[in-house]
C-alpha cells in the first residue's frame, strides 16, 4: 500500500457559491486553501471539469429536502486532470498520472484542485483527453446503466431491443444513443430539428423532432412499439408512453422522474398492465468509468463537446447548462487546458 504524498500547498483559484439560488450571479470567484487528499482520497490537479444539470439543481435548492448543503459550494462533479497527491492506503495511483473520476454529489470540479475517491478514479490513456474523459463519469455513466436497467444494455447476444432515447441531443442522450446502438439494438430518437442529423450520426436510426406533432407523441415513423424507453428529457404524462410502449412488457427508464411519474411506477406494480415506469438515480461506478473510457480510447463511443468555457468564465458555461439547449456536454477547461 502506498503512503501518502504531501499535497501542493498554498492558495488555488476556485468558483464558489455561499447560499441557495442566484444561478450564475451566485457564483463567485475565490482564492483558497488547496485541499488535502484524505485516506483513500486522491487530489488531483485539475484539466476538465464538465457541468451536469444536477451541479446547478443542488445550488437552486432543489434537492434540499433530502441533501442539506453546507456552504461555501464549490461545483461540479466530472473532474478529470493529474494526480498531484494520494491520501493513506492509495495504491495504484502515483503523482503525474492523467484520470478522471467523480466526487458526487459534492463536486469541487470549479477549482485547480480537487479531491476525490481513489476507488471512483481511472487512468486516462493517450488519446483520450482530459475534456473528453471529464464528459463521462456522470453522463455516459447514467446512460449505460439506464439501458442496462431498461434490458438494453451492452448486450453480449442478448435480443436487440426497440429503444427509444428521448432528448438525445443532450449530455446524457447523446450517450445513451451510442451505446444502444453498440448494443446492437434499434435506436428511435427524440432532439430538436437543428440536432436531428447528430442523432442520426451518433446511431439513431430513426430521428424525432420534438417540435412536431408525432415527436411530441414519441410516434416511431415506423412503427415501432419501444421495448425500451431511456427518458432524459422533462416530464411526460403517462398515457403518451402508454400508446407507443411494447404490450409485452415496454419499460420506460425515467431519468427525469416527477412525482406524478412515482405514483405511475407504484400504481403498475399493482396494476395487470406489462408495462413499466421505473425511476432511475444513476451510482457512479468505477468499473463503468472504466468501460466508457476505454470506448472512447478505441473510437468507438464520441462525446460531444456543446462548448467549453475557461476558469474565469465557468458561471457563462453555467448558464448554458441551466438554459437547457446544450447539444453534448458543457465544459470548464482549467489549467494549462484553458
Ligand atoms: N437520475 C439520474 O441519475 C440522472 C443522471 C443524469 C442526469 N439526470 C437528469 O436528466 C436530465 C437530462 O440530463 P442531461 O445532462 O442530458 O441534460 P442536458 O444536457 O441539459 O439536456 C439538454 C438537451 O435536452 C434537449 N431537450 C430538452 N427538452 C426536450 C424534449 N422535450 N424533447 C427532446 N429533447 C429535449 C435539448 O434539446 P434542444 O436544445 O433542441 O431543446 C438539449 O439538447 C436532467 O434533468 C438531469 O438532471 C438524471
Amino acid at each position: 500500500m502506498a503512503t501518502a504524498s504531501p499535497p501542493p500547498s498554498g492558495k488555488m483559484r476556485a468558483v464558489q457559491y455561499d447560499r441557495y439560488g442566484g444561478g450564475a450571479e451566485g457564483l463567485t470567484h475565490v482564492e483558497v486553501p488547496i485541499p488535502a487528499p484524505k485516506k483513500g482520497e486522491v487530489l488531483i490537479k485539475m484539466e476538465a471539469a464538465s457541468i451536469n444539470p444536477i451541479d446547478w439543481k443542488i445550488q437552486s435548492g432543489m434537492v434540499r429536502p433530502f441533501l442539506p448543503w453546507r456552504f461555501p459550494v464549490i461545483p461540479a462533479c466530472d473532474l478529470a486532470g493529474e494526480v498531484a497527491a494520494v491520501g493513506g492506503g492509495v495504491s495504484g495511483f502515483k503523482l503525474g498520472d492523467r484520470v478522471v473520476s467523480i466526487n458526487f454529489p459534492s463536486g469541487g470540479g470549479f477549482a485547480e484542485y480537487a479531491v476525490a475517491q481513489a476507488s471512483l478514479t481511472v487512468a486516462l490513456p493517450p488519446g483520450v483527453s482530459a475534456a473528453e474523459g471529464a464528459c463521462l463519469p456522470l453522463a455516459a455513466v447514467t446512460a449505460l446503466q439506464a439501458l442496462r436497467a431498461a434490458g438494453a444494455g451492452l448486450g453480449g447476444g442478448a435480443e436487440p431491443k426497440n429503444v427509444l432515447v428521448t432528448a438525445a441531443s443532450g449530455g446524457v442522450g447523446h450517450f445513451a444513443v451510442q451505446l444502444a446502438r453498440l448494443g446492437g439494438h434499434r435506436v428511435t430518437a427524440t432532439c430538436g430539428a437543428r440536432n436531428l442529423g447528430l442523432v442520426e450520426s451518433l446511431g439513431a436510426d430513426e430521428a424525432l423532432d420534438y417540435g412536431t406533432p408525432e415527436g411530441a407523441a414519441l410516434r416511431s415513423p415506423s412503427g415501432r412499439r419501444y421495448d425500451a424507453v431511456v427518458h432524459c428529457a422533462p416530464a411526460f404524462p403517462w398515457s403518451v408512453f402508454d400508446r407507443v410502449l411494447a404490450d409485452d412488457g415496454g419499460v420506460v427508464v425515467d431519468i427525469t422522474p416527477s412525482p406524478a411519474a412515482v405514483a405511475t411506477a407504484l400504481l403498475h406494480r399493482v396494476s395487470f398492465s406489462k408495462k413499466r415506469l421505473t425511476p432511475f438515480m444513476f451510482s457512479p461506478n468505477k468499473e463503468d468509468t472504466e468501460l466508457l473510457v476505454d470506448m472512447v480510447r478505441q473510437g468507438k463511443l464520441k462525446p460531444v463537446v456543446d462548448s467549453s468555457y475557461p476558469l474565469s468564465n465557468a458561471p457563462e458555461g453555467w448558464t448554458k447548462s441551466i438554459g437547457g439547449h446544450a447539444t453534448g456536454k458543457v465544459i470548464a477547461k482549467i489549467g494549462q487546458e484553458e
